[in-house]
């Protein structure tokens, strides 16, 4: 790392031997030793900046990141992307006013317009032949727009959970043409525009990205990225409702550090790339597949998703009896997630068992379930609104077996995790579809969650 001056590493060093008649309570007393990192633990003192008025060594940071990120501007962010959807779309609408939401995006964005009161149209991207989400079609897009007026924001996720990239230049294109703002949701690829591919930081109004998830930062850490054409006072009013009035000096820090260190060794990304792309030729599988999507804008080369007609809870499990944590299964997939800290041993490690596994697999199909149920939970083809998200408050509403849920509206979500996409949208309709995504996750045991936790036994409908 380049000399420390000005960073928030330095700053918060300098303050390192004084007395602590200030917040936390710990006072950095060595007897807590169960508290790691408790020496970067601070509030905000002179010289330390506060994150809610930067202008110190917090402004230099974002402003470092920025150029690192490739960004107009950019804001840390100590509650994660999920913190960055809902002041990022506070900041691009008014109450009342419509969104259209990509049926893959992540339960924030829909909290978000719960929250704000804001109306929502579904928008369906493509789909892949192996059941997996592809990217946005900018023709479609731009129908949508064209037949409704009252769109005054698209969210999308970009790149998804397994890595499509849509093609971001053009949908914001689309987005300008008709007076629409634009977020994008990359919350799995900060690393994109530096690793390869191309990062919706250069084009959308706003950007969401999460240090944590492939970079190397501490949890939660995140971005918001944002260009001239955002209000910036309604973003400092949003950032301060929505981040907490405590920013912790050490995830700060780390994000601080870790720019720093992205600025002199940008050559790591050409490592973890030809690393990943060396696993991916070398890989010689029989029976399992990788996945490489047909037809979209782009691909993140960093995600290894495995095909598997043994189902992807069965290859996970397989996995794990190797030693290998993969970050998640679908009902015929599993997505192994690489990050700038993975090294080639654990490569190797992933090649050995996948290449095991696939030896003893006889490659016949043990799985044939159907995930369309679940691609379709928010398809606007078959979901129907009954109410907005906010207007339910105040309903009355019971709690139903899920058997007898279909046509009731519902009064929650109901989210598979991971991805954290709903399934189940407040205020629409039960579809058929979502009774059988729902039973589609309990029998593929895909973790799913409602937000009364009734889930998977009974479900909250209005009455
Ligand atoms: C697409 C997407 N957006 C947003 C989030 C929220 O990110 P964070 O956990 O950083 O709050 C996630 C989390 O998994 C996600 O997958």
């Amino acid at each position: 790392m380049k000399d420390v001056d000005e960073s928030i590493f330095s700053a918060l060093k300098d303050k390192a031997g004084t007395i602590p008649f200030h917040m936390p309570g710990h006072k950095r007393n060595e007897k807590f030793d169960f508290l790691k990192g408790m020496e970067q633990d601070f509030t905000e003192l002179d010289g330390l900046d506060d994150l809610h008025n930067a202008s110190g060594v917090i402004s230099l940071a974002e402003k470092r990141a920025a150029r690192v990120f490739n960004s107009m501007h950019v804001r840390f962010l100590v509650g994660g992307s999920t913190v960055g959807v809902l002041a990022g779309i506070r900041t691009l609408t008014k109450r009342s006013d419509k969104i259209l939401v990509a049926s893959n995006c992540h339960k924030s964005v829909f909290n978000a317009a719960q929250l704000l009161s804001l109306k929502i149209a579904l928008f369906m991207p493509n789909l892949q032949k192996e059941g997996i989400f592809g990217d946005i079609d900018p023709q479609k897009l731009e129908e949508v727009l064209t037949n409704d007026h009252e769109i005054k924001l698209f969210v999308l996720t970009s790149p998804t959970y397994e890595g499509v990239i849509s093609d971001i230049k053009k949908i914001s294109e689309i987005c300008a043409e008709h007076g629409v703002k634009l977020l994008v949701d990359e919350a799995h690829g900060a690393h994109l525009g530096l690793f390869g591919g191309v990062s919706a930081r250069e084009y959308a109004d706003i950007t969401v990205n999460s240090l944590h998830k492939t970079l190397a930062c501490l949890t939660p850490a995140a971005i918001l990225s944002y260009k001239n054409t955002v209000d910036e006072t309604r973003l400092n009013e949003s950032l301060q409702m929505f981040e907490t009035s405590s920013p912790p000096y050490y995830l700060l820090c780390a994000m601080d550090s870790m720019t720093r260190y992205l600025e002199d060794n940008k050559i790591i990304f050409d490592e973890w790339r030809e690393l990943v792309l060396k696993f991916k030729r070398e890989l010689k599988l029989k029976n399992l597949k990788l996945f490489a999507p047909k037809g979209v804008c782009g691909y993140d080369d960093s995600k290894i998703v495995i095909l598997s007609n043994m189902g992807g809870k069965a290859l996970k499990d397989e996995l794990a009896k190797r030693n290998i944590e993969a970050e998640m299964y679908g009902v015929s997939y599993v997505l192994a997630m690489t990050g700038i800290g993975t090294t080639r041993e654990d490569l190797d490690a992933l090649k050995r068992a996948l290449e095991e596994i696939d030896g003893e697999f006889d490659g016949k199909i043990y799985h044939k379930k159907d995930s369309s149920p679940l691609l379709h939970a928010l398809d606007p083809q078959t979901t129907k609104k009954a109410v907005e998200a906010y207007e339910t408050d105040g309903l009355s509403a019971e709690c139903v077996d899920i058997e007898k849920c279909e046509g009731r509206v519902s009064m929650e979500y109901v989210w598979a995790y991971p991805p954290g996409s709903p399934i189940i949208l407040k205020g629409f309709e039960i579809s058929s579809e979502q009774v059988e995504a729902m039973k589609l996750c309990v029998e593929e045991n895909i973790n799913a969650y409602s937000s009364s936790r009734a889930f998977p036994k009974k479900i909250w409908v209005r009455a």
